[in-house]
């Protein structure tokens, strides 16, 4: 990391005391504040509960300007790279900060490719889980397993063995999604077939059988890697803060990558395109749009718009955007006519002329074409969270290599305002009442 030079400070007055505190400008983006030192001289914290006003970390990957609807991945805008790129080729981007050579392009392919097997192991530890078992519940544990399997790169302090750790998680994470989806439907699990590109082997490896011949459909399969693209990474969102704080105490990858997809799978972050899916068909048709529209805006009904809103983007989330083509390109493609989509639009359509939601700026993000997508690609709503995970790794790769190559990195821990109880002696049961 480049050494901070702070050109301005904050003044900061508590009482008759008053601080100088240090201002950092990013290239670009908000300025942020130093407050690093501001326990030792104030004998204060600050609160900011959700993070919503603090930065946690410096970082090169990836910029979002929330007001304007921008989301760069080293610099290039998402439209581009979802228009000309491939999903590798982004992940290349991810982790060395520049866009390959064609050289460099083939041999990452290549090297990417190689890792695409798991340990045949790796089958019987399948076996353990309930026949019935959630996909996500599935990829936190054999995430998590994939430190028992690889031994040899979990060494955090050797560059070769990240490197290592970091291929085989980019390489095998369609395989074992694939194998999730397929336990989780009673198929034979396939194996991966490396002269395919990474989403068609992808797509091969869910919908294959062996008793049939199957072949890519290349609508798919260039939607399938633009959906990866779309989530390739989203600088410090919940997923990729717990990756960095995970690996901030030293734990091996496949642990943090493991935590990451845990997190991942609430409902307010990678559970929202299942949650909008339900919603949609909850709805069922456009007449019931004003209901659900009133409940989603009445204060005391918890009852929110799923796919709607964004704690960064107040205005267009631009992969939705991106999503919402794709979304109409598979379903011709497909020649399915789905009821759920004029539901979709329509409800986007009555959403952003409503005062509510222009006054609480809310707007479709990824997630809410995403699931009409990929129910119309074939996947189950129980498999939308692990494509987004097997997606997200590589951002979750390139933020832990750039936080552990950090020699400033330090391990993460959050202070807190206490409001429980003071001090007081421990009663014996007899005598508590
Ligand atoms: N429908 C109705 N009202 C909403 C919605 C919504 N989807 N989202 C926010 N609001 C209201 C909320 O009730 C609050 O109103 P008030 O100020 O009157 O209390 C106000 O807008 C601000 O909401 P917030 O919860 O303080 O905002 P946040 O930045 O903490 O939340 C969010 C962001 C994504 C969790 C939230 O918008 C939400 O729950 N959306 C639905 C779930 C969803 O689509 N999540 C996917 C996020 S994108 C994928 C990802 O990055 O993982």
């Amino acid at each position: 990391m480049d050494a901070k030079t702070n050109t301005k400070t904050a003044q900061l007055t508590i009482g008759d005391k008053n601080w100088s505190l240090p201002v950092y400008p990013g290239t670009i983006g908000p300025d942020v504040i130093d407050i690093g030192k501001l326990y030792s001289q104030t004998g204060m914290f600050t609160y900011d509960p959700g993070f919503t006003s603090t930065g946690s970390c410096e970082s090169k990957i990836t910029f979002i300007d929330g007001d304007e609807g921008v989301l760069l991945y080293r610099g290039y805008p998402i439209e581009q790279l979802a228009e000309h790129g491939d999903f590798l080729e982004t992940c290349y981007l991810l982790l060395y900060g520049e866009l390959p050579t064609a050289a460099q392009k083939a041999d990452f392919d290549y090297r990417v490719t190689r890792h695409t097997m798991v340990h045949e192991q790796m089958m019987r530890f399948f076996q353990g889980f309930r026949r019935d078992a959630h996909p996500m519940a599935v990829m936190v544990a054999s995430v998590g397993a994939l430190s028992a399997f690889y031994h040899d790169s979990t060494d955090i302090s050797d560059p070769h063995q990240r490197m290592v750790a970091s291929m085989r998680m980019i390489a095998k994470l369609p395989t074992i999604s694939a194998m999730a989806f397929k336990y989780s439907i009673g198929q034979p699990f396939v194996y991966p077939k490396n002269d395919l590109d990474y989403a068609s082997n992808f797509l091969r490896m869910c919908f294959a059988v062996p008793c049939e011949e199957y072949k890519v459909n290349p609508v798919l399969s260039t939607a399938m890697d633009r959906i990866f693209i779309l989530h390739a990474d989203h600088e410090q969102n919940a997923s990729t803060s717990t990756v960095r704080l995970a690996g901030s105490s030293g734990a091996n990858p496949f642990a943090c990558i493991a935590a990451g997809i845990a997190c991942l799978w609430g409902p307010a972050h990678g559970g929202a395109n299942e949650a909008a899916l339900k919603m949609l068909t909850e709805i069922g048709k456009p007449e019931r749009i004003p209901e659900f529209v009133a409940r989603a805006k009445d204060p005391n009904d918890s009852f929110r718009l799923m796919g709607f809103g964004h704690r960064v983007y107040k205005h267009y989330d631009p992969r939705a955007k991106i999503m919402q083509r794709t979304c109409h390109e598979v379903l011709k493609e497909m020649n399915i006519k789905d009821d759920l989509l004029d539901v979709a639009v329509e409800l986007e359509r009555i959403a952003l002329h409503d005062e509510y939601f222009i006054e609480k700026k809310l707007y479709p993000n990824v997630d809410y074409y995403s699931g009409i997508t990929l129910r119309a690609m074939g996947f189950p709503t129980t498999m939308f969270t692990v494509l987004f995970a097997l997606a997200r790794t590589v951002g979750w790769i390139a933020q832990w290599k750039e936080m552990i190559e950090d020699p400033h990195q330090k391990i993460g821990r959050p202070r807190q305002l206490y409001t429980g109880a003071t001090r007081r002696d421990y009663m014996p049961i007899t005598r508590r009442k």
